[in-house]
């Protein structure tokens, strides 16, 4: 081949690939096979590196980025790259349409579209060529990442047709789908860096990454939105969109024009739901004015144009910065860090704190000083940090370290084999374990001592109590002496703790905390050993044989009964009145006419709670199941019962039977 065939072969498949990549990263279909766009790709490259002096920088080629280290220069923006006005609120949308309706008098329409949350970019063509990638920067100044911009397949560096204008920029989004996250965090993981926490940090970090061919290597596209210059083809906003896919931009399909604020509601109550359906990220909705003669009319304010607006939905997910970390003691020593943050607001809610579970979580997110944290709301109400922004991290910020010793008692901290905490392994000594035993005790589902648990604080800051036992020998006078204390408060509270005395074993057996007893271990334990002392007799291997009881709940029951302290304080139980054991007339009165059935409760009833009802189940021989199942025997049923119940038990015949049959089933 002479020189002039090699230039006309290389301008052939410079053309060639250029329409591949339209279909490909633009259309989403393609006409060739992966194979054959890579032996196209492979015949451009060798022959532009033999022929040095047909180089071109906009060649599909240059895609694949350079090693070499670049340096991006701060440039100015032709016109500023401004930020929109925003709202969470539908009313705003009315007051933005009043306001627009004062300035154009004449009918308008709107473009509604999605607003795409990545990082902003600009892009400047001249002549159909792309020549310069601007980052939005303060706005009026950005970094050039041109040469990492073109790595981007799906932005043309050379437009098709002849239609465009001579001089332009286009504005649009860089994102990332969450599949391509996905990929670059697997790959990360495999090599043990650190993962992105979402996608809009991906797609603005790797932007910024000074090696040109990493940034070839991510999944990065580009949404265009925005097209500014002289000689626009049509005076609308959506037209010129439209043409602007055909000479080659990627531009959404999700959008709509609007002759009324109604429809642009319809389009924001649309994509509020529909958007989990979306392969990539968007925060909401911008609507625009769509004549461009409008926009002009209206202008803008130093910030913002007056013509668009954003209507962002509630976000599930937010970045603050992290203030400091807390530790706070639990009941039963555990330890839960804690992190203070930075005021932010979340799904309709300021959030200041979020758990951070435990050293491994601390561990697993790398977390340092200072950092710029991300912030979910999930299906539960304390929020989480779910991630780090290290893009944004001081470099000689400390990574958070774990407390060796207990903030509260200064015992050093332990770790239980297989657990995910630490433990202040001062269970007598430190304050909030005690306090936090003693709220244990008297809470609802335990002795249920109405209004202590506020109350505990008092009592153990005044060393009037130290343990659940001292409840029990309280005076009037000691409570009187407390701040904020007066006669009635002090009667209430003895009077509550009187009746506490005739609370069933089960719930004082749940009350004194022994660990992995939870409610139904105990009524379980409750019912087979009737009372403390046969408990406290009991071995481990005795204990196993029960069901439900397995190593780790045997060895605690063994674990608490070894401790003087504890015996103690059952002492004190016992001279007080408390119910150590289950009650003469519950064993006489048990008998066995529910025996081995299985009974679902759903509805409300009359003469008992359903807690009761569960109680007289279980006292009767039964057990009281939360779901029907083929094993249901039948159904308690009160009034409203739950419509999925009341389908489930149809279908598979179960009867349903009525409080007042039940009662007389279990007495007659
Ligand atoms: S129009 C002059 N349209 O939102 C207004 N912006 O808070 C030009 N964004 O900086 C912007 N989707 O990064 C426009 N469909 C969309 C958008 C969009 C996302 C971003 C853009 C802008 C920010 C404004």
């Amino acid at each position: 081949m002479d020189k002039e065939q090699i230039k006309n072969r290389i301008n052939k498949l410079r053309e060639k690939l250029n329409h591949h990549n339209y279909q490909y990263y633009v259309l989403a279909q393609s006409e060739i096979s992966d194979f054959e766009y890579d032996q196209l790709l492979k015949e451009l490259i060798d022959l532009e590196n033999q022929n040095p002096e047909f180089f071109d920088t906009n060649s599909p080629s240059q895609r694949v980025g350079s090693d070499a280290n670049q340096e991006f220069m701060k440039e100015s923006h032709s016109f500023p790259m401004l930020s929109l006005d925003n709202t969470y609120s539908k009313e705003d949308l009315y007051n933005f349409e009043k306001r627009n309706k004062k300035i154009i008098t004449e009918d308008f329409e709107y473009t509604c579209e999605l607003k795409y949350d990545g990082a902003s970019i600009s892009l400047t063509y001249e002549s159909g060529i792309l020549v310069r990638a601007l980052t939005r920067g303060d706005g009026e100044k950005g970094d050039n990442v041109t040469s990492n911009i073109k790595t981007i397949k799906s932005i043309p560096l050379k437009l098709r047709g002849i239609n465009y204008p001579k001089l332009f920029e286009i504005r649009g989004e860089i994102f990332i789908t969450h599949e391509g996250l996905k990929k670059i965090n697997s790959e990360r993981r495999a090599v043990g860096e650190q993962e992105f926490a979402n996608p809009r940090n991906t797609a603005a970090g790797s932007l910024k990454l000074l090696n040109s061919t990493i940034v070839s290597s991510r999944p990065l596209d580009c949404f265009l939105y925005y097209i500014m210059g002289d000689n626009l083809p049509t005076n609308s906003h959506f037209e010129n969109m439209k043409l602007a896919r055909e000479w080659g931009f990627k531009i959404p399909e999700h959008v709509k024009k609007c002759k009324t604020l109604e429809q642009v509601i319809q389009f924001i109550e649309y994509w509020e739901v529909e958007r989990k359906n979306l392969p990539y990220d968007i925060d909401g909705v911008v609507i625009k004015i769509d004549n461009l003669k409008h926009q002009k009319d209206l202008g803008i304010t130093a910030k913002s144009p007056k013509w668009a607006t954003a209507f962002k939905f509630k976000a599930s997910q937010v970045s603050t910065k992290l203030l400091s970390v807390d530790y706070q003691v639990g009941r039963t020593g555990a330890i839960t860090p804690v992190a203070n943050l930075e005021p932010v607001q979340l799904a309709g809610t300021t959030v200041k704190r979020a758990s951070l579970h435990n050293s491994d979580q601390i561990e697993l997110l790398g977390i340092h000083e200072n950092d710029t944290v991300f912030v979910e709301k999930g299906g539960e109400i304390i929020p989480k940090i779910v991630g780090v922004n290290t893009t944004l991290r001081d470099s000689n910020s400390k990574a958070i370290q774990f407390i060796t010793h207990c903030p509260e008692c200064g015992t050093k901290l332990e770790r239980v084999e297989g657990e995910a905490k630490q433990y202040c392994s001062n269970i007598y000594g430190c304050p909030p374990q005690i306090k936090g035993r003693i709220e244990h005790f008297v809470s609802r589902k335990a002795m249920n001592i109405g209004g202590a648990e506020a109350t505990i604080e008092a009592l153990f800051d005044n060393g009037l109590i130290k343990d659940c036992a001292d409840l029990y020998y309280l005076t009037k006078d000691q409570i009187l002496s407390m701040d904020r204390f007066a006669e009635k408060s002090a009667t209430n509270l003895l009077k509550s703790i009187d009746e506490s005395k005739n609370v069933p074993f089960h719930r004082v057996l749940f009350g004194i905390g022994i660990r992995f007893v939870g409610e139904t271990t105990a009524k379980t334990i409750a019912k087979h050993f009737h009372s403390i002392d046969i408990l406290k007799n009991t071995n481990l291997e005795q204990l196993k044989t029960v069901d439900e009881i397995g190593e780790r709940i045997a060895q605690s029951i063994i674990d608490f009964f070894k401790d003087d302290k504890n015996i103690q304080i059952l002492e004190k139980l016992k001279n007080a009145g408390v119910q150590l054991q289950i009650k003469e007339s519950d064993i006489r009165l048990t008998n066995n006419k529910l025996d081995g059935k299985i009974i679902v409760i759903s509805g409300t009833f009359e003469k008992h709670s359903r807690d009761e009802l569960k109680e007289l189940i279980e006292k009767y021989g039964g057990k009281n199941a939360s779901s029907i199942s083929s094993n249901t025997s039948f159904l308690l049923g009160g009034a409203n019962i739950g419509p999925s119940k009341l389908d489930e038990v149809k279908r598979r015949n179960i009867q349903i039977i009525s409080e007042d049959d039940f009662l007389k089933m279990i007495t007659d």
